[in-house]
């Protein structure tokens, strides 16, 4: 809840309430004595800078609780890691906001989607928001780079093969393999492959990308390169990046934000020990 009182031309204004969806505004006559009329105004996701708020979440996994009380807000643009022992609960919390594991308790929003109100229709939407990507990967093995990206595309919607095929050199350029397109994926190298997954993610031009330990099964080497991409990428094209690493060396090199998942609790701004 929240209040502040101004006057404009000779009515009150009493911002009375603020929540994730909207604001309301009781309008009062000179004297404060009636009131004239509420406004609501519906808020979206342009008007937030926050691209994700988390209110009071409880996250499950079947019956157990993994994390209480998860507040959180990310702002567009920002790169947050996201660190913490095995088992602590990060892969739930990003499976949580790509609408894999559904949000029964409190509230959230994703990209101007509510994550209590998604259903197996909606929850492609607001996979067109965002871009996944995982430690292992997850290329079709019987096609080539291109026919991997178009699978994606054909997926979400596309349907003009100039249109794809352009979109597909824009993706492969952007993470430097312009020149791979017509490779299967046995003929990379595990830092190509992770470069081609990432391609895959920024698809549909996403403004938030959620990594689940994208350095995990790579050595120093092409992990540097991987995060100098990433970085890159929330640098150039104000994508918000939200990382799961074990990888303390990857942490200390590129600094960010840190949440760490500890003891059933998301903790902000943590400091990081080389014990993760
Ligand atoms: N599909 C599932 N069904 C039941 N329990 C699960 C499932 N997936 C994970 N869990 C449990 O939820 C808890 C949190 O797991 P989660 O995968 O989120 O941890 P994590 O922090 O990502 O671990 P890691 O660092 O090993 O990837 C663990 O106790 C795990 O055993
Ligand atoms: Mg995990």
């Amino acid at each position: 809840m929240c209040c502040k009182i101004s006057l404009i031309n000779t009515n009150w204004y009493y911002l009375y309430k603020v929540d994730l969806k909207s604001i309301s505004i009781k309008i009062f006559n000179t004297n404060f004595e009636n009131v004239i009329s509420i406004k609501t105004f519906k808020l979206n996701s342009n008007m937030s800078k926050s691209i994700i708020e988390l209110k009071s979440v409880n996250i499950y996994q079947g019956s157990n609780t993994v994390l209480n009380d998860v507040n959180l807000s990310v702002e567009k643009g920002e790169f947050v890691y996201l660190v913490g022992k095995t088992g602590t609960g990060k892969s739930s919390l990003l499976k949580t906001l790509y609408g894999d594991l559904e949000l029964t308790e409190g509230e959230g929003w994703v990209a101007g989607h509510n994550l209590r109100e998604l259903t197996w229709k909606t929850v492609p939407f607001l996979r067109r928001n965002l871009g996944v990507v995982f430690q292992d990967f997850q290329l079709l093995t019987d096609r080539n780079v291109n026919e991997n990206l178009k699978f994606v595309l054909k997926a979400t919607g596309w349907i003009d093969e100039k249109l794809m095929d352009d979109k597909i050199n824009d993706v492969l350029s952007k993470v430097n393999l312009a020149a791979k397109g017509n490779k299967m994926p046995f003929e990379l190298s595990g830092g190509e492959q992770q470069r081609v997954d990432i391609a895959r993610a920024l698809l549909n031009s996403p403004k938030l990308i959620l990594a689940d330990e994208p350095t995990g099964n790579l050595d120093p080497e092409t992990s540097d390169e991987i995060m100098q991409l990433l970085f890159h990428i929330c640098k150039d094209f104000d994508t918000t990046i939200v990382m799961a690493t074990h990888d303390y060396m990857v942490i200390n090199k590129y600094r960010a934000r840190t949440l760490k998942t500890e003891g059933g609790r998301v903790w902000d701004n943590a400091t990081v020990s080389s014990h993760l």
